[in-house]
């Protein structure tokens, strides 16, 4: 029987490309929140494996890292029994959605995306229409569940607008059929910054090694990383303007034990940046210790991956088929008894 959306509990999506091992940043801005959330809601997590195909990657490194990050999701300590843990590409309704909403979008719209813009300079010689149109992918991936909140980082916060515009546009027309999504950024660490260039966002793709620390980093590295990152001339621990390095580290530090700005000012007060690092350092090493303990095991259980990922995939199609289905009808595309 149909669910009865305003009795159910509010709806939780998102989704991550597998185009490496996520950083520090992917989770502070998302997966923290996703795991967090995941007590709460009724949450649908993905590997959004499909958006990862707008930059053309080798196809067995495409394959891996899915299956890493598949394998990542679950160490961070989703539950598939509780949540829709699930793959992209495995429920063809995101793809056939996303094409309905093509319609429904207009050029200029698209165009005007920061990330598009970025990524057609970062990628000149591979402009495609799917680096065009990954918006609207998104938006099929969240309209499709009937989505209620999607935590994602600072980034994706145009994306998410587009999705609403597009969902209020669709309504306008057909009446309600999608749940415009509210995004759900988190006060602390929806940016986390490099730790050579503070004024760049921390990315996976980043070609600097020591720019950025990854989730299964070992300890050791954790370390000299921080050692290194970047800060500045003055020696106090202190947020303020000018300091990019230094709140950034502030913002990892509070994201990781939960104390507050003012309370790091004290507990450093009086002490150099060699102190604050090490303690930075420290408090990510025991942040990720768990998720990369239980990563060895996951990723090591081919059977239990697949096992967990059709699951994913069945839930996935059976709820996502209800909106499709319903769009179908409202747009009138013919659908035989
Ligand atoms: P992706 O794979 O680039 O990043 C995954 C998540 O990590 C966040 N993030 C950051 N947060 C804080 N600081 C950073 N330096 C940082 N870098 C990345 C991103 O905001 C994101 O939440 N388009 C999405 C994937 C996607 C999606 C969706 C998300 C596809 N369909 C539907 C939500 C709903 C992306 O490329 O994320």
């Amino acid at each position: 029987m149909e669910q009865n959306l305003s009795e159910r509990k509010k709806r939780v999506l998102s989704l991550i490309q597998p185009t490496a091992v996520p950083t520090l940043g992917n989770y502070l801005g998302a997966l923290k929140n996703w795991r967090d959330m995941a007590e709460d809601y009724d949450c649908i997590f993905g590997v959004a494996d499909l958006h990862a195909l707008t930059v053309r990657p080798e196809p067995a490194d495409l394959r891996r890292q899915t299956l890493e990050m598949f394998a990542l999701l679950l160490a961070l300590g989703l539950d598939p029994d509780k949540s829709i843990v699930f793959i992209q590409s495995h429920v063809h309704t995101h793809a056939e959605l996303s094409w309905i909403l093509n319609c429904y979008t207009q050029f200029g719209e698209a165009a005007r995306m920061t990330q598009f813009k970025e990524k057609s300079q970062k990628h000149s010689d591979n402009i495609n229409i799917g680096l065009f149109s990954y918006p609207t992918l998104m938006a099929a991936d969240i309209l499709i569940y009937q989505t209620d909140f999607v935590p994602v980082g600072a980034d994706q916060k145009q994306h998410l607008e587009l999705t609403r515009d597009i969902a209020e546009r669709f309504n306008g027309i057909y009446g309600n059929v999608f749940t415009p999504p509210e995004p759900f950024i988190g006060k602390k660490g929806a940016k986390i910054m490099s730790l050579q260039d503070p004024t760049a966002k921390m990315s996976k793709s980043d070609i600097n090694p020591k720019a950025s620390v990854s989730v299964l980093d070992e300890p050791d590295a954790i370390v000299k990383k921080f050692k290194s990152a970047v800060t500045d001339s003055d020696s106090r621990v202190c947020y303020a303007e000018g300091k990019d390095g230094v709140n950034n580290l502030m913002t990892v530090y509070s994201c990781c034990t939960g104390l507050d700005y003012d309370a790091i000012e004290r507990e450093f007060d009086g002490k150099g940046y060699g102190d604050f690092k090490a303690a930075v350092a420290g408090a990510v090493i025991e942040e990720l210790r768990p998720i990369r303990e239980n990563y060895g095991r996951i990723i090591a259980d081919k059977a239990y991956l697949a096992e967990c990922a059709s699951k994913g995939a069945a839930s996935a199609l059976r709820l996502s088929t209800r909106t499709l289905d319903k769009v179908k009808r409202k747009v009138g595309l013919w659908q035989k008894a």
